[in-house]
């Protein structure tokens, strides 16, 4: 028997109304999210990727329900929690966090960590007094590998990567089964990147937490997810798991994000595809397919109506009509996703990217710990 999907979303949108104008008749709508449908395994690491102005984090907030959906359905453990009120969602909300973009405009300036941390234990009423509240604070901070005493520092008195781990803490806190990690690495440097990355990995397999992981770094999201879903303009194009992806894009515009993304290697010849112009309004889309206005194989076809998302492989979607064309795939190990049986999964960081650099456990060369623990603390 298949296991039931923590999260399954289907034909969610999620429209924005603009400001209407004296002479206009008609609102317009930023149509963010336009109708996408995915599914989560338990455990799974989903990467959504995309340009800036796709709709990532419109999905995110938008499946978490800190966004009321305009149409679609959002199911999450077997409960369809669409159109829930704030009262019904609040026994959820920990089971359901999200990890912050930028960990410095996250953190309130004027809190200690330990206060930051704690925050999410008093919103819930979590029984037990100060000592109690205390050791949990401790133990999430043991957990994302910070110190005991980072709990009496504010969020100016620590590096971004340590403030990224108390973003974290403060996210598991509560124990959740899901995590959207909206690009959780992409406000850090690039040297920290790697450890924050790894942190998450750890903390998935040692939690058993599902997460969401939002980026538009695909040499990052390589390494970390098992599957990839690729966004353009409200849209998925792509999903596939990310072995296949890499080696076989079915999309045109997933073909054109691998041939941007950073391979830490001179000596590596490589075609890069340059994307013509910015991605198009939400509010007017182009017709059919929103990406034939920067495709380099588009005909009058891809025009004249919006291509399905449809199963091109077992378990490979696509959004292209063209089955036609041989897209490129990266040639070069470092944009390789890692093989699970030999791989689970230190990284190192280059200096300019993270690469897989070993495949065995045991020889991690990242420079700080990502998690201190090999199980969780045993006060957690
Ligand atoms: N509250 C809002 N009101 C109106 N438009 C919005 C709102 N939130 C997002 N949008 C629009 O929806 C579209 C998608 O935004 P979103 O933030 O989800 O994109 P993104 O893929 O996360 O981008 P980035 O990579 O820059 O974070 C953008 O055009 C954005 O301007
Ligand atoms: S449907 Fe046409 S325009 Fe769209 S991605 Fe495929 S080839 Fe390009
Ligand atoms: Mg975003």
């Amino acid at each position: 028997m298949t296991e039931r999907p923590i999260l399954e979303v289907r034909d969610l949108r999620k429209w924005f109304p603009l400001g209407s104008s004296l002479f206009s008749r008609h609102r317009q709508q930023v149509k963010a999210v336009d109708g996408i449908s995915f599914s989560m395994r338990r455990g799974e690491i989903l990467s959504l990727v995309g340009e800036s102005g796709s709709g990532k984090t419109t999905v995110g907030r938008t499946v978490l329900r800190l966004t009321a959906p305009t149409s679609g359905s959002i199911t999450f453990d077997g409960q369809d929690i669409t159109r829930l009120s704030r009262r019904q969602l609040r026994p959820l909300r920990r089971r359901m966090q999200l990890v912050f973009q930028d960990p410095f405009a996250s953190l309130n300036p004027r809190m200690t960590v330990e206060r930051i941390v704690s925050t999410p234990l008093i919103i819930h009423d979590e029984p037990g007094g100060i000592a109690a509240r205390r050791a949990k604070v401790e133990a999430a901070l043991q957990l994302v590998g910070l110190l005991p005493h980072h709990a009496t520092r504010y969020p100016h008195e620590l590096s971004g990567g340590q403030r990224q781990r108390v973003g974290i803490a403060r996210a598991l806190i509560l124990r959740p089964d899901f995590l959207v990690a909206d690009e959780p690495v992409s406000a850090l440097d690039v040297s920290i990147q790697a450890q924050v990355v790894n942190l998450l990995l750890e903390l998935k397999d040692l939690l058993g937490l599902t997460i969401l992981f939002v980026a538009h770094d695909l040499a990052v999201v390589g390494h970390i997810s098992d599957r990839i879903a690729v966004m353009y303009l409200g849209r998925l194009v792509e999903v596939a798991e990310t072995r296949v992806l890499f080696a076989r894009p079915r999309h045109p515009y997933t073909e054109a994000l691998l041939s941007a993304a950073p391979i830490p290697d001179p000596t590596v010849e490589r075609q890069r595809i340059i994307l013509a112009g910015d991605i198009p309004s939400p509010i007017d889309p182009p017709p059919g397919c929103a990406f034939s206005t920067r495709c380099r194989y588009a005909t009058e076809a891809c025009r004249a109506a919006v291509p399905p998302l449809r199963e091109v492989a077992p378990g490979h979607l696509s959004a292209c009509i063209r089955d036609d064309i041989a897209l490129q795939a990266p040639r070069h190990g470092a944009l390789t996703a890692p093989s699970k049986e030999t791989c689970r999964c230190r990284l190192r960081s280059t200096g300019y990217r993270v690469t897989i650099a070993c495949p065995r456990p045991s020889t991690s060369s990242s420079s700080a710990p990502a998690s201190s623990a090999s199980a969780p603390p045993t006060n957690w």
